[in-house]
């Protein structure tokens, strides 16, 4: 039994019809599907669904050795309305013109105030998503693991280049338009997730740790997606940020069509940020822990984004994390303090905000230091979203190495 993995004996467990109380695992999933956008009133666990039509297409790509013909192939279709690029076998072609367009709910005029609420907020929402949800994802342990055992967790640089890539494709004003790039970036994304679920289950040092027998299910993307866009949402009312009720519903619109393309379904996509609300308090909060590999990744992202990156000293990042992820999992992540930086921002960020948007007068105190950070941040998007060397997204073909 001691040689058991746990992810081992929880396939086992599953296989021999225990229940996750029998197991130790946390409490039966509970939110309703009424809250979705499908609407029907049924309780699926999301973390017992995948998304196998395109895992079976990745699984057909590595056995044919296909992966590089397909990068290459990839780098040519870059905009919505590029046609799909040749070279690419006739499955992946074929699966790609049924998923590489707008669900059938998704409402355009919705989208385009999406867009443009997102140029306004851009600069904001680049420090919520970086900062805050960038270190806030290496205390989720399953995401923590299966990216630092993936491929990417060896060059975190690029992995978190491709990530902001992401996020700038979908917060960018032409994001929807035949012209922007979102629609292609979910849908590489989307196969790079499934690259990874028919890679890592083979590494050894991923199923000595993990506790699920198949990584990146819907329930983990969710999970993700609270960790972001919840987030993002709370912030932007936790700052002042004056979002009218069309504005909301635009932001959580662009973020339900991003989880369709994502492989995510209908019956666990929130139609409402209530509803949001109360999925992020069954699957997100509860399940956040402290691991070795979110500890390492953490400290590995804080190095690339502090001073050569944004100019400004570590203290002050470290700080800038805690004010926005909170001090319990920041302590986890062994984050330094500042007390100077700590009170600077405590006081000055909201007034900055505010004076920023125009509801105060007060020119607080740093304004300069913030202006420059925000720069700094937004210019880790652009160098990722507009510049000739954006790190462009590519199908993995194996996992990290010891
Ligand atoms: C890859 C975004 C959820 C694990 C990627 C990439 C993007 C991305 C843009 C491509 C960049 C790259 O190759 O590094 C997202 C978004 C998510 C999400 C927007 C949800 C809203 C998750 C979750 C997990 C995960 C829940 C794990 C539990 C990974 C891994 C890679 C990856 C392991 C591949 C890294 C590599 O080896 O290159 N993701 N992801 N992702 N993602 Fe996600």
């Amino acid at each position: 039994m001691e040689s058991l993995s746990r992810r081992r004996v929880l396939t086992l467990g599953a296989a021999l019809g225990l229940t996750s109380v029998a197991l130790g695992t946390p409490k039966a999933w509970s939110w309703s599907s009424a809250g979705s956008i499908a609407k029907a009133d049924t309780v699926t666990d999301p973390f017992s669904v995948w998304d196998p039509v395109p895992d079976q297409v990745a699984a057909q790509l590595l056995a044919d050795g296909k992966i590089s013909a397909v990068n290459t192939a990839w780098q040519s279709w870059v905009n919505n309305s590029d046609p799909l690029p040749s070279g690419m076998p006739s499955y992946l072609v074929s699966y790609l013109q049924q998923v590489n367009q707008l669900p059938s709910w998704a409402d355009p005029s919705v989208l385009a105030a999406s867009e443009k609420l997102y140029t306004r907020l851009s600069s904001y929402l680049f420090v919520s998503e970086s900062l805050g949800s960038g270190i806030l994802s290496t205390v989720i342990p399953r995401e923590a693991r299966a990216v630092y055992w993936s491929a990417g967790g060896a060059d975190m640089k690029a992995r978190a280049a491709k990530t902001f890539t992401f996020g700038y494709d979908l917060h960018s004003g032409t994001a929807w338009h035949p012209n922007g790039h979102f629609i292609v970036s979910a849908n590489k994304t989307r196969l790079v997730h499934s690259m990874v679920r028919n890679l890592l289950p083979t590494s050894t040092h991923y199923e000595a740790t993990a506790d699920e027998w198949k990584p990146i299910s819907n329930g983990d993307i969710l999970r993700t997606f609270h960790s972001v866009a919840t987030v993002a949402h709370n912030n932007m009312q936790k700052w002042g940020v004056k979002l009218s009720a069309a504005e909301q519903a635009a932001d959580l619109h662009a973020w339900q069509v991003a989880l369709h393309l994502l492989g995510v379904q209908d019956q666990f996509i929130p139609q409402s940020w209530a509803d949001a609300q109360a999925q992020a308090q069954q699957m997100l909060w509860p399940n956040l822990a402290s691991t070795t590999e979110g500890i390492n990744l953490a400290q590995t992202l804080l190095g690339y984004i502090e001073k050569p990156t944004l100019g400004v000293d570590t203290g002050f990042v470290s700080e800038m994390v805690r004010y926005l992820i909170g001090d319990t999992y920041s302590d986890w992540l062994k984050l330094p303090h500042d007390l100077i930086s700590r009170t600077l921002i405590q006081t000055g960020w909201p007034l900055y905000v505010a004076f920023r948007e125009g509801t105060s007068n007060i020119i607080p105190d740093g304004y300069s230091l913030f202006d420059a950070f925000i720069r700094g941040v937004a210019m880790l998007y652009l160098n990722n979203g507009t510049s000739a060397t954006q790190t462009p997204i590519t199908l993995p073909t194996a996992n990290r190495p010891g």
